[in-house]
């Protein structure tokens, strides 16, 4: 729009309505949430139809491609003012460029919010987020959040995607890397600290950008693990196991969802109004936005679940969408669909007012440059106390699988043969959706962490990750044998995993096991250092290997931190939030199944007729909530304040932790309870309490969990949730594979009548 007339439109829109005027006024910010709503009204009642369309509408740059469609006629549609926020594209200058055309070619001017997929780090890369979910320390996922948040800031972002909270119990399923793991009380206290750190306690704050709920929901379940593949599930374990991180990220007041690419039950998640509307609204209460995913809208049509992509789009808005993420669907069909009636006015306004109190909110509207500061974008980006900050989440998330006669932690006085195709590695080594993070240069490899730290090594990389023909491990072998120790820094590929890296073989690939199965000849100790993004099938490394260190992929002070923990100047305490199956034909497999009416491991079993497999045990290699540490830790019996809980009371239940071997150490801390019996089955366990503790060797701690009937509420069988009288056991231990120690009954009566 040619200048001249944008100014006598914007002349009219201050006659109009003179809060619209004030809104673009620095005089007083932050406005409060009812002028805010004053302002939109007033914004609304001068926007065009197509205004309000525009706002709807969310493209990505050629910067960067994240899903199968571009259009890099982006460009033309801002312009047009048919755009409202843009993705894929980042750094100061480049977001000041695009958010002028907006602000200043556009008839009112309404500024962009720019979204990205900040995973894990944005140029600092932090641990994957299943890695650093190993950690189980929320004031540090808060704090890599915070990082990630600002250094993004810095660049003109004002949102992530993320994080994602995704309940997943499939290794196969590649985003299982990007999730906290396979447990909802874990995943939601996890999603608020990340929740927290990303949008810090103010969205007009600087440095705060606007967090994402996604994928709503229940992607993680798609079938066979196979990416965007159908999830159909009852709607109890809906409600039980797959919503409750995002009723917790809800609960953190996360400004935006993003819908998920599969069906539910039928109904694809993208015109789902029972997710959308009936949850998401009118239960919760949500006042956000919420956006769809790449193209969703779109592939409602391959659904076969709407004829047409106009006929889709009023599916999705009248769903309770608000903004079509690189689809076009909204901007090219949306005007006909309100014109025939297909979609209400009313409802656009809703979607565009969603929209525009976040941009308010974000301070957008008082200078929509604020975040484009190039000045800024120097200081922040890299900071030294960021990397110092991602050499610590690095080391904090490693868990130590497996270290046979303590052949951990390594002696400087050692010789060590490095090996194997990571172990010089600083591509793999961020891992997979790792933003703006360097690939090379920036990223410390193991053999760097090493040389830093003058460790006497000598290295032979032996292997690729994959090769097509029989490497020549010769050197490897030689080294191998001339060493106390080898270390192997082995596993899969960043592209192995995140979207759209689903596997159904979960053996380190290429010819790596060969190469173990070769230097274990040499009969030389072996530490194996693991990067990837899932469980994988370990049997073979379990029993090969003398220890197993799962560093996952741990971003750009990665190779400092392995080098901390393998030679104890960090004492590792990482616990693993997802089951590690035998083989693949285990799963789903995780902690918190349920019974069945044969179990395998109850006195007096029948040795054929009961629940299991005939080739291999039911008992996964290492269980949920397991990870050893260079010292020891022992419990003591639980000790409960009462034996009996009734509605308006709670039990306290305490246990000693002793650290009983020869290192200060953490320590995580879990409890676990069974619901003996009720009106529909339950868990044979559940997470219920988790504490990370520190102890010095040979110091003593009671810890305590405060357990109130809340915390034993479920979805019976017409989904409400609720209370039942009954017995449960319970266990305090450093992971989930233990025996009950004590017990409590609950009842209905009151404490005090
Ligand atoms: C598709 C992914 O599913 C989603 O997680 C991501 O945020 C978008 N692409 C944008 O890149």
């Amino acid at each position: 729009m040619k200048k001249a007339t944008y100014i006598s439109v914007l002349v009219l829109a201050i006659l109009l309505s003179s809060s619209f005027e004030k809104h673009r006024n620095t005089s007083y910010y932050p406005p409060s949430d009812s002028e805010i709503e004053t302002k939109i009204d007033s914004l609304l009642s001068i926007m065009t139809l197509d205004e309000k369309i525009g706002q709807t509408v969310l493209y990505s740059s050629i910067e960067d491609q994240t899903g199968p469609i571009m259009d890099p006629n982006y460009v033309n549609y801002l312009k047009n003012g048919e755009i409202g926020a843009i993705f894929n594209a980042t750094g100061s200058a480049f977001t000041r460029e695009l958010q002028k055309v907006a602000v200043e070619e556009t008839r009112l001017g309404i500024p962009l919010i720019f979204g990205y997929d900040v995973i894990h780090g944005y140029k600092t890369i932090f641990p994957i987020p299943m890695g650093e979910a190993s950690s189980w320390d929320l004031e540090l996922m808060e704090k890599t959040a915070q990082i990630a948040a600002k250094e993004a800031a810095a660049e003109g972002l004002h949102w992530t995607f993320a994080p994602m909270i995704d309940v997943a119990r499939d290794a196969r399923w590649g985003r299982i890397a990007e999730g906290a793991g396979e447990d909802t009380f874990l995943g939601s206290k996890i999603a608020r600290a990340r929740v927290k750190g990303f949008q810090g306690d103010d969205l007009n704050d600087r440095y705060s950008i606007l967090a994402c709920a996604k994928h709503y929901a229940a992607y993680g379940a798609a079938q066979a693990g196979r990416d965007y593949h159908t999830v159909d599930m009852s709607l109890n374990t809906l409600r039980e196991t797959y919503l409750p991180p995002f009723k917790a990220a809800l609960d953190q007041d996360v400004a935006t969802f993003m819908t998920a690419f599969n069906e539910l039950n039928g109904v694809p998640a993208t015109g789902n109004s029972f997710l959308l509307k009936d949850i998401l609204r009118d239960e919760w209460n949500f006042d956000g936005f919420v956006v769809t995913d790449y193209t969703s809208i779109n592939e409602m049509v391959h659904h076969g679940s709407a004829e047409t992509l106009e006929h889709a789009g009023e599916i999705a808005m009248n769903s309770g969408v608000d903004m079509d993420m690189q689809g076009g669907v909204f901007k090219d069909y949306m005007k006909k669909s309100i014109e025939d009636g297909k979609i209400k006015i009313s409802r656009l306004d809703e979607a565009v007012r969603d929209i525009l109190r976040l941009k308010f909110k974000l301070g957008l509207f008082e200078d929509p440059y604020k975040y484009s500061n190039e000045q800024q974008e120097k200081e922040i980006i890299l900071h030294e106390d960021h990397l110092e900050v991602a050499r610590d989440a690095a080391r904090k998330s490693m868990v130590l699988l497996k270290n046979e006669g303590d052949i951990l932690p390594l002696k400087n006085s050692q010789k060590i043969a490095l090996i194997g195709p990571l172990a010089d590695d600083q591509f793999h080594i961020i891992g997979n959706w790792a933003a703006k993070g360097d690939r090379d240069g920036i990223a410390v490899s193991v053999k760097e962490g090493f040389e830093a730290q003058n460790k006497n090594f000598a290295f032979a990389k032996a292997c690729n990750i994959e090769d097509s023909e029989q490497p020549d491990f010769t050197e490897a072998i030689k080294i191998a044998k001339a060493a106390d120790v080898v270390v192997m820094v082995m596993g899969e590929s960043e592209r192995m995993s995140g979207e759209a890296a689903s596997r159904t073989n979960l053996l380190l690939p290429g010819y790596q096991q060969q190469l173990i199965a070769e230097i274990k000849k040499t009969e030389t100790p072996i530490v194996l250092v693991l990067y990837n993004g899932r469980p994988l099938n370990l049997s073979y490394e379990s029993e090969a290997a003398d220890a197993i260190v799962e560093a996952w992929f741990p971003g750009t002070s990665g190779g400092h931190a392995v080098t901390d923990v393998l030679y104890g100047d960090y004492n590792p305490a990482g616990k693993l939030t997802v089951t590690f199956p035998r083989n693949v034909g285990q799963i789903p497999i995780y902690y918190n199944m349920k019974n069945t009416g044969r179990p395998q491991d109850i006195p007096g079993a029948h040795e054929r007729y009961v629940s299991k497999y005939i080739d291999v045990d039911n008992s996964p290699m290492y269980p949920f909530g397991y990870g050893l540490s260079y010292t020891k830790f022992t419990y003591g019996r639980p000790e409960l304040s009462s034996k009996t809980m009734t509605v308006d009371d709670s039990i306290t239940i305490s246990t000693t932790v002793t650290n009983s071997g020869d290192y200060d150490g953490e320590e995580v801390v879990q409890l676990y309870i069974k619901d003996r019996f009720a009106s529909i089955t339950r868990p044979v366990k559940e997470l219920k309490g988790f504490e990370k503790i520190f102890l010095k060797k040979g110091e003593t701690k009671t810890i305590e969990f405060t357990i109130t009937p809340e915390d034993l509420k479920f979805h019976n069988n017409k989904l409400e949730f609720v209370n039942e009288a009954g017995d449960y056991d319970l266990f305090v231990a450093g992971d989930s594979d233990n025996e009950f120690t004590n017990s409590f009954n609950f009842e209905f009566k009151k404490s005090k009548t």
